[in-house]
């Protein structure tokens, strides 16, 4: 099966009540190690490219690395080009052979997110590739991702109709509480999601796809053993699980996971070189770290996203 988009996998995920996982990838083995995951568990999945990855790794590697883990798969997967901030960008990867790119114009007045996302819209759609916009603001510091605490802000239901009815985009990311990056809540205070602006837009836009960014949860074990050899990591509180399992029942088809993935890298490479100090062959400690991000991929498919078995 080629790379397809993922308006049937939303379509199916609406109706079902669960969501896609999208994990970014930067190298082979975190390509892997999810693909080796979502083939275990027959779950659809969503790849990510965002432009530190694209810089990283260089486009037409990832992609080759993705077409090459189409073929070796019997799930359907997209493509994704995970926060486009330009017109350019978005073109570049549709003419690349993404199947799916996200325009992120939230940094931008309503209108001219519009008129950026409407433009994105227009040239994907010519070629069969979906688009995913934003509306209001993430919180969270990554590589090229970048927005401090008070820039941040929820979407504003009274806007998503005209945006996506003047758009025409295919999925919506909104801003709820989520946030990018390991540090989500300070600790010590309790997580909370404004889970009432997420209904108040499947309201206004039924039957519609939302995306919820900045989902990873931080898991504890991987803090302990990232600092157990040898890490320095601050004690940090994730999105609670159940919180993503209740929003992917909701409207929510789409949750994106990259730093989970970071951290269960990281914990296996380190533990590994605790645990075997004379190594120095890559296979060995990168090995172990495709093994730890396919578990954590298979646990989040399965206990969080709900889409095992649905591919
Ligand atoms: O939301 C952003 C993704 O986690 C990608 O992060 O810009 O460091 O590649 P990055
Ligand atoms: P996390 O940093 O919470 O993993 O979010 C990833 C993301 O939103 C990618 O677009
Ligand atoms: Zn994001």
């Amino acid at each position: 099966m080629p790379l397809v988009t993922s308006t049937d996998m939303f379509k199916k995920a609406y109706e079902g009540g669960y969501a896609i996982g999208a994990f970014n990838v930067n190298n082979m083995e975190i390509i892997q190690g999810i693909v080796e995951a979502a083939n275990q568990e027959k779950a659809p999945l969503i790849l990510q490219v965002s432009a530190g990855a694209r810089k990283y790794a260089n486009p037409t590697y990832l992609r080759k690395m993705v077409e090459a883990a189409v073929i070796e798969s019997d799930i359907p997967i997209c493509l994704h080009l995970d926060h486009g901030d330009s017109f350019e960008l978005c073109k570049d990867s549709i003419d690349g052979g993404f199947t799916s790119v996200m325009i992120d114009a939230s940094h931008h007045s309503f209108n001219e997110n519009i008129k950026i996302t409407k433009e994105v819209v227009k040239y994907a759609h010519d070629k069969g590739v979906v688009v995913e916009a934003e509306l209001g603001r993430l919180a969270g510091i990554e590589d090229a991702v970048n927005v401090a605490e008070k820039d941040a802000a929820y979407t504003d239901p009274d806007q998503v109709e005209e945006f996506v009815s003047k758009t025409g985009v295919d999925s919506l990311a909104i801003a709820i509480g989520t946030s990018h990056g390991a540090y989500k809540f300070k600790p010590g205070t309790k997580p909370q999601l404004r889970f009432d602006i997420l209904e108040e837009v499947a309201k206004r836009i039924p039957g519609f796809p939302i995306v919820l960014h900045g989902a990873s949860s931080v898991p504890q074990q991987f803090v302990e053993k990232i600092n157990k050899y040898g890490g320095q990591m601050p004690n940090a509180i994730g999105i609670p699980e159940e919180m993503l399992r209740q929003a992917a029942t909701m409207a929510v088809c789409k949750i994106n996971i990259d730093s989970d993935l970071r951290m269960a890298c990281t914990a296996a490479v380190r533990e590994h070189f605790a645990l075997n100090p004379s190594h120095f062959d890559p296979r060995q400690y990168l090995g172990d770290a495709r093994t730890a991000i396919r578990e954590i991929v298979r646990h989040k498919l399965i206990n969080v996203l709900g889409c095992a078995g649905k591919a």
